[in-house]
């Protein structure tokens, strides 16, 4: 059976997810909480926030297709619900600058009130570009109360020590802190054990 969850980008990994029992005692993000989830590769983080917001949509019901559209021409419709893959986005939006005819594809985010899973930020090298266009997102969100889940290998402290104290301070303020480390889920598949 399809899944929803395709309609707002999610990778096909994790579309399963929105065929099984969404679980209510994951963190509620209506009142427009932010949740992040930090921990090494393979430990499940994305699999966990696409849960929250499998949860997320229970509680406020299923995006569907029509709410979302591509812009082309005219008044451009309000984004919906989104999963972005961060460094994705920021490659995107390196391709975009000089092409006068391509949108910048940060605006599918900025601006966007609906919830948001940012997915992998704080990854790539932090350059000015990266750290700028980080901080530009986290500000917009934080000052909306928009509900917004990240996902990072790196802990509060190492994206301060990299990003700056301003974007770190703002997640923390912000958001459910939560250390995913523990199992490798990837290398458990692998195995054929369950975790
Ligand atoms: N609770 C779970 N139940 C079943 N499968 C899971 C669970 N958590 C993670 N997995 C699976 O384990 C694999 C790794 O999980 P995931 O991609 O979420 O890791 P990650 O922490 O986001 O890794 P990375 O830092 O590399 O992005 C995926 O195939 C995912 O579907
Ligand atoms: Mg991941």
């Amino acid at each position: 059976m399809a899944s929803y969850l395709s309609v707002i980008g999610t990778p096909a990994r994790y579309l399963p997810i929105g065929n099984t029992e969404p679980d209510l005692v994951l963190p509620d993000l209506t009142s427009g909480r932010w949740v992040f989830l930090f921990g090494p590769a393979g430990c499940g983080k994305t699999h966990r926030a696409v849960e929250i917001l499998h949860a997320h949509f229970a509680r406020v019901g299923k995006p569907r297709p029509s709410d979302w559209r591509p812009w082309h021409h005219g008044k451009r419709p309000a984004p919906g619900p989104l999963f972005v893959d961060w460094p994705g986005l920021l490659k995107a939006k390196v391709r975009a600058i000089g092409n006068d005819e391509a949108e910048d594809p940060i605006l599918t985010v900025l601006g966007n009130r609906d919830v948001v899973l940012l997915d992998d930020v704080a990854t790539e090298r932090p350059t000015d570009f990266a750290i700028e266009t980080l901080g530009e997102v986290i500000s917009d969100r934080y000052n909306a109360v928009a509900p917004t889940v990240l996902t990072s290998n790196r802990s509060l402290d190492e994206i301060a020590a990299t990003y700056g104290k301003r974007i770190a301070s703002r997640i923390s303020e912000a958001a459910l802190v939560a250390d995913q480390s523990g199992t490798d889920w990837r290398l458990a598949i692998a195995r054929g054990e369950t975790c």
